[in-house]
């Protein structure tokens, strides 16, 4: 009986642990500056558009109220909006090496909109993960200051993707 109980606790005691465990690192750490974070289940969430630049293959996924403005229109993107910019380096296809397929990760981005947060910044608030380690400081204070350079992505709520449908 006693060894039973003992046996229990500990079952119990590991469960919390793990538990706990979980809790910490399931998450990557939050983005210096905004303390955004990588959203969880985003690679289920709906495709906006595919990007190519020299040497790189670009995913933009957007959460529900993401592609719900997107499909409306609606500018600027409302509180709650989410988007994820994975980035990979190019590499060809063996097979068919005119083909080209996602390599190594790059980097993962995120835009989470919160107007009351940030205003200082389009209320969009910036995370990027290289590796699953957020990028410094100094590479988050490029974020917004690029995305307002653009006169084409400031007219759209300094959001550069439109949707491809
Ligand atoms: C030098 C300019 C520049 C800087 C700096 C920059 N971006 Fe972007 N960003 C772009 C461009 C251009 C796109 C359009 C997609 C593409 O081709 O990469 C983009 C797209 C995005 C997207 C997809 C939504 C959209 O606007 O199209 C996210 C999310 C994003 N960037 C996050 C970030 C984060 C986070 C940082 C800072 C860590 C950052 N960006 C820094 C130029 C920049």
């Amino acid at each position: 009986m006693i060894e039973n109980r003992f046996v229990r606790s500990f079952v119990v005691l590991a469960v919390l642990l793990g538990a706990a465990f979980a809790c910490v690192y399931a998450n990557e750490l939050p983005s210096p500056i905004f303390g955004v974070t990588i959203p969880n289940g985003y690679r289920a969430w709906q495709l906006v558009s595919v990007h190519a630049t020299q040497g790189e293959l670009k995913s933009i996924w957007g959460n529900t109220v993401a592609i719900e403005a997107y499909r409306k229109g609606t500018l600027p993107f409302p509180d709650g909006t989410v988007l994820v910019k994975q980035t990979w380096h190019s590499v060809s296809l063996n097979s068919t090496p005119s083909a080209l397929v996602p390599g190594s990760p790059v980097h993962l981005q995120v835009m989470v909109k919160d107007s009351r947060k940030w205003p200082k910044t389009g209320g969009w608030g910036f995370g990027e993960w290289v590796d699953g380690k957020p990028s410094d400081a100094a590479r988050h204070q490029t974020c917004y200051a690029c995305h307002a350079a653009n006169a084409v992505a400031r007219s759209h709520d300094f959001v550069f993707t439109t949707y491809s449908p």
